[in-house]
């Protein structure tokens, strides 16, 4: 009996497989460009840590989590998201101790039991980056520029909106919660079984709500723009000031509150119209450190989906352009040539980055050529017993289909195929 894969999880491989490349490549350098550092922790933690980092209240808590006991009875869970794990490490390593601020980022598959959609998996993977020891709205801004260039340096800027809000700290929030439930009192009967259910324990995802009805009722709401305490109000203005400056383009979307319990101040959501999903999102965390062991320290960060940035890209990008050609296939024919042209793609491997191929299947000429042209390879080097007799070898231009006789010596094949690309032949 076959066995196939789990719900909601996918093989990745070939034409994906570069796209996930081509965004690992962009995550690299971007990272470095901004000096953030890489970090990387376990797929799997104490649940301890997701009911109180994320919050008991929550979706991914209270629904979505992978959490088993272990043979030794331990509750443990995969990590649904990597931000908590990532500040138990911060404590856990006395990084508070450190220079501030400490930037890392992070790619990692996380899990959440979700219902399986287009864009929605529950084993996915997340490029992250998580910046702590500034409560200035310039580490806001610094995390938003990563994650915008992220998106430019793919060409997906167009397709993304930025939206974002503010959540205010926690006394205002707390104002906030008081008159949207005033509001919402005499309202709540009306409302789907879900804002029913958030009333009481999570009131502001109610904001979140796509019943039509819900949204009508939701337009007069109290604005949690109007509740803000000066300090965030200042950030919130200088940020926007900024971004505007800087030509990062968003919107104000007053009722963005993200699924997450530790936010606080600047939020923001990359919404994605095509695929009509959020395809990242992230804020400020002030209370996080503290609220998992550590002394207070502030923090902002975002994650992005990849599996919904490589959907995106699927469709806007040339996947040609991005696909690394096979530089010289050599064809061989019979033992000799065989063993001769093993030492050859051998040393031009050691000598130089020209990606080269070997035949491994000892097929007919027929047959190599075919496999040639299938992985469309650039040049193809002909080694049979006529040319080893005449101590040369035939390179084959497979894109404009002449051929000529090169001394069999590795340096000279070396040569002619890298003047060839150059056009200096
Ligand atoms: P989040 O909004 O839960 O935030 O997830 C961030 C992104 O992960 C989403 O915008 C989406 O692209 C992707 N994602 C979430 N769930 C799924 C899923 N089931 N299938 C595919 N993609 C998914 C966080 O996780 C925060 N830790 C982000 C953060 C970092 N905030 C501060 N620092």
């Amino acid at each position: 009996m076959k066995i196939a894969k789990q719900k909601g999880t996918k093989d990745i491989f070939s034409d994906d497989m570069l796209i996930w490349h081509y965004m690992e490549e962009n995550i690299r350098k971007l990272t470095q460009k901004f000096n953030i550092s890489e970090i990387r922790t376990p797929v799997f933690e104490a649940t301890e840590l997701f009911a109180r980092g994320v919050g008991d209240e929550t979706d991914i808590v209270d629904k979505e989590m992978y959490t088993f006991l272990d043979k030794g009875g331990r509750s443990i869970t995969l990590r649904p998201e990597l931000t908590a794990g990532v500040v138990r490490s911060y404590i856990e390593n006395g990084m508070s101790s450190l220079p501030q601020p400490i930037k890392y980022w992070y790619i990692g598959n996380m899990y959440r039991y979700e219902k399986m959609q287009k864009g929605r998996y529950r084993e996915f993977s997340q490029f992250g980056v998580e910046i702590f020891g500034s409560s200035s709205y310039l580490a806001d801004l610094e995390a938003i520029c990563v994650s915008y260039e992220f998106m430019r340096s793919l060409n997906i800027q167009d397709k993304v909106i930025l939206n974002i809000n503010s959540l205010g700290n926690v006394a205002s929030r707390q104002k906030y919660i008081k008159a949207l439930k005033d509001y919402l009192s005499s309202k709540i009967d009306c409302m789907c079984d879900s804002c029913k259910a958030r009333y009481n324990k999570n009131v502001l995802r109610i904001l979140d709500c796509k019943v039509d009805k819900d949204q009508e009722i939701l337009k007069d709401a109290p604005k949690i723009i109007d509740f803000l305490d000066d300090e965030s109000k200042s950030n919130f203005d200088n940020l926007r000031e900024v971004l505007k400056k800087i030509n990062i383009p968003y919107v104000i979307d007053d009722k963005l509150v993200r699924g997450l319990d530790y936010y606080n101040g600047v939020v923001y959501e990359y919404k994605s119209k095509d695929l009509g999903l959020s395809v990242g999102g992230g804020g400020r965390y002030d209370g996080l450190v503290e609220t998992l062991g550590g002394i207070h320290t502030p923090a902002v960060g975002f994650g992005i989906g990849l599996d919904r940035i490589q959907l995106l890209l699927k469709e806007n990008i040339d996947l040609k352009a991005i696909k690394p050609k096979v530089d010289i296939y050599f064809l061989t024919l019979g033992k000799k040539s065989q063993d001769l042209s093993v030492n050859i793609v051998k040393t031009i491997h050691e000598k130089c980055d020209l990606i080269v191929e070997n035949d491994i299947c000892e097929r007919s000429v027929k047959a190599q050529l075919k496999y040639a042209n299938n992985i469309d390879c650039k040049y193809v080097c002909i080694i049979g017993q006529n040319e080893i007799d005449n101590n040369v070898c035939k390179i084959k231009n497979m894109k404009n289909g002449s051929q000529i006789d090169v001394e069999l010596n590795v340096d000279k094949i070396i040569e002619y195929v890298l003047n060839e690309e150059k056009g200096n032949i």
